[in-house]
């Protein structure tokens, strides 16, 4: 077989002359702060394991004793035989933190999107989605085979405006809780309101927010202090915060027997390792009892962004550990990143379709494990590369 005529090379070449090539590097130590990549040590700030917890001790030992215990691989789907007592637990665990019925395991972040939005919507239904959605929640609304409309990004009169042409049976309102790469929240007060006054289903991703965000971690919804009848459908991932991997959709009873029923993505794949669940659910004790975490988090962040504003750098309108450095260009993005890694930073890009074009940035996040020092040289870094550029 030949696949000559799918002209790769030509389109590997286009992806290049546009500066969005993209590549992996490949890390030789724990996740964490200080990383070992091609022999160097970089400080690292571009993970999402904002608390610190994807190397702690406590979740690496619940890991080991459970794999003992479990052994690795969970040998089938949760319908099958893959679903365990730890799995089970996790899930009442993570109902409990999320103020809700019940919750359900999912293996990744972007199949729990894929999985919910289709099994709720079919074609005579639409979804309205914040033009600055995930990936996996654009994608879960195209699969559903729903109508597909996105509203301005954070914009509540847009939405109301877009629900109200509409004449579709039911309507899923869809937003990241907070945005992956623009760090901002959404205006969950008023998304609340729209979807109250147009009866529509509301669907909060808190990927970014679950952990970091809210006096226990509870996300945006805590921050907000809003509850489960304003959020009837709440996702949530464990890679980020958590430090672990995998994720949950919570809701209600129903909402979760329906899932269970309808989501191919949970009902055709392997259970996560009984081991990550163990795992997460040490973590989910650290992320609710360590709120030093949190404080010591927006420390940092307001750290980076006055620091950041005296260096005349173009921030986002963003107090969560996600703290855009805007560049427009693809190319001064990849330019800016490859300075301050030969530096010893590692930030990374972020550049379309991942981000509108235009709008080419260097994603910068932090940990609850950077120490402030640490921020003060990120920040004199980027002043020596700026100052060389003008
Ligand atoms: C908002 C949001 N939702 C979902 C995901 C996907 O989660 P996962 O990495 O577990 O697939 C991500 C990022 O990975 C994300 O940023």
């Amino acid at each position: 077989m030949s696949l000559s005529a799918f002209s790769l090379s030509g389109e590997l070449e286009n992806i290049k002359q546009q500066n969005l090539y993209r590549s992996r590097r490949v890390i030789d130590s724990a996740q964490a702060t200080h990383l070992t990549i091609d022999g160097k040590k970089v400080l690292n700030f571009c993970s999402n394991d904002y608390l610190g917890l994807a190397n702690h001790p406590k979740v690496i030992a619940a890991f080991k004793k459970a794999a003992d215990e479990y052994g690795v691989g969970s040998g089938s789907a949760h319908l099958i035989c893959g679903h365990s007592i730890p799995h089970h637990a996790l899930e009442e665990e993570l109902a409990a933190f999320t103020g809700r019925d019940r919750a359900l395991l999912f293996s990744t972040g972007y199949m729990a999107n894929l999985g919910v939005i289709s099994a709720l919507l079919d074609k005579h239904d639409l979804v309205l989605e914040d033009k600055l959605n995930h990936a996996s929640l654009l994608d879960g609304g195209l699969l559903a085979g729903a109508v597909f409309k996105r509203y301005l990004h954070g914009n509540s009169e847009n939405l109301q405006a877009k629900i109200s042409r509409s004449n579709a049976e039911k309507t899923l309102i869809v937003s990241d809780g907070v945005f992956s790469m623009d760090g901002d929240l959404a205006p969950l007060p008023d998304l609340i309101n729209v979807a109250r006054q147009t009866q529509a289903g509301l669907l909060i991703d808190d990927a970014h927010g679950l952990g970091v965000l809210g006096k226990t971690g509870g996300g945006v919804v805590e921050h907000f202090a809003c509850n489960s009848n304003d959020v009837p459908i709440l996702v949530g991932t464990l890679g980020k915060a958590f430090g672990t991997a995998g994720a949950f959709v919570a809701g209600s009873d129903e909402l979760i027997e329906i899932l269970i029923q309808k989501a191919r993505t949970y009902i055709y794949t392997t259970a996560m390792p009984a081991a990550i669940a163990e795992a997460t659910r040490a973590s989910l004790q650290l992320v609710i009892s360590e709120n030093w975490r949190r404080e010591k988090l927006n420390a940092l962040v307001a750290q980076f962004r006055s620091g950041a504003a005296q260096l005349g750098l173009t921030l986002m309108d963003s107090n969560t550990p996600i703290q855009p450095i805007m560049c427009g260009d693809s190319e001064q993005a990849v330019k800016l990143s490859q300075q301050l890694l030969e530096s010893g930073f590692w930030v990374s890009a972020i550049r379309p379709p991942t981000v509108p074009q235009g709008k080419a940035r260097l994603r910068v996040t932090f940990s609850a494990n950077h120490q402030s020092e640490e921020i003060d040289l990120l920040l004199s870094a980027l002043e020596r590369i700026v100052k060389n550029e003008n």
